[in-house]
């Protein structure tokens, strides 16, 4: 029961290895649909794994509780998030749920089912995609990104191995006693999220902080608020932190189309996770 890599990670991490050595950041487009289901994509910067921990396949980014991709997400999880590089010419349009970690809300992680399912052929069997007819475009299969979309709400349960990190600690330590003792996995505690939150927070630089402690995002620019933002800027506000404002945006990914631009024939991967279970299916499929 051992967290494990998902099989398009070791080529993601090493993109933004290769990005990071003449970039300071890595920008990505990040999508979600509004209430009224239109689609809004605003460029936002990778943060990393979450618990810094690259088997929890899950990607980080940062936002201000104000924004409206954060009211938009509170409805609608669903999100899509696309990264060039420009170095490893490789794009990865990620999908599935976003859950946030703020002051007052953290993610509902369901392991319930997945020490029991995660070796059930059947199960596998359910949600595996036919791949026998030539034609079928997996792409478009219902199946591929649709599954479980009844339940789109932030607060949801959601069925994904993230197991606390004191526990994936230990199992680095002694990987026989928790593993093959078939010992039940925890998913992270309050006080763990609460933690992961604050190490984001401590990795801002000193402005970024600041940004949580401007006038509500998007609101009509008064002279008051030119004259608080500039205070602001220069550091003398005497304001709260902003820390209050502080969200992050937990990307746990349920599919990922990769393309490789190859010079010659491309090159392109699409891998889905089955719903309600740790098990990654991989596709090549044509460009
Ligand atoms: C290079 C760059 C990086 C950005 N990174 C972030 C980010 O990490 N998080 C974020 O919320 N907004 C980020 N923004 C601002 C967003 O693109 C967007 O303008 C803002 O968040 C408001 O979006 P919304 O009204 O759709 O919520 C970034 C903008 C640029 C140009």
């Amino acid at each position: 029961m051992l967290p494990s890599l998902a099989p398009w990670s070791s080529a993601f991490t090493s993109a933004v290895a290769s990005e990071l050595e003449s970039e300071p950041f890595v920008p990505f487009s990040f999508s979600n649909v509004g209430e009224h289901g239109i689609p809004h994509t605003r460029t936002c910067v990778f943060r990393g794994f979450l618990f810094n921990d690259t088997r929890t396949n899950v990607l980080l980014f940062t936002c201000d509780k104000r924004s409206a991709k954060f009211k938009d997400l509170i409805k609608n999880s669903n999100f899509e998030a696309c990264f060039y590089f420009h170095k490893a010419r490789k794009q990865f349009r990620f999908s599935g749920a976003a859950r946030v970690i703020t002051n007052e809300r953290y993610p509902i992680i369901d392991l319930s089912n997945l020490s029991t399912i995660s070796n059930s052929e059947d199960k596998l069997c359910e949600s595996e995609i036919k791949l026998n007819d030539d034609d079928l475009v997996v792409e478009q299969e219902n199946d591929f990104y649709s599954i479980g979309l009844g339940k789109v709400g932030i607060d949801e349960p959601l069925m994904y191995k993230i197991v606390s990190p004191s526990q994936a600690q230990n199992m680095n330590v002694s990987t026989l006693s928790l593993a093959d003792l078939n010992i039940p996995i925890h998913a992270p505690t309050e006080e763990e999220w609460k933690a992961e939150r604050q190490r984001c927070w401590n990795d801002l630089s000193r402005s970024l902080k600041r940004s949580f402690k401007r006038p509500p995002p998007g609101s009509l620019l008064t002279s008051e608020k030119y004259t608080l933002l500039d205070s602001i800027n220069r550091g003398v506000d005497g304001t709260s932190s902003g820390q209050e404002n502080f969200v992050v945006v937990c990307m746990f990914v349920k599919a990922v189309d990769l393309v490789e631009l190859t010079g010659g024939v491309d090159k392109r991967y699409l891998y889905k996770k089955s719903y309600d279970i740790d098990v990654w299916k991989e596709y090549e499929v044509c460009p």
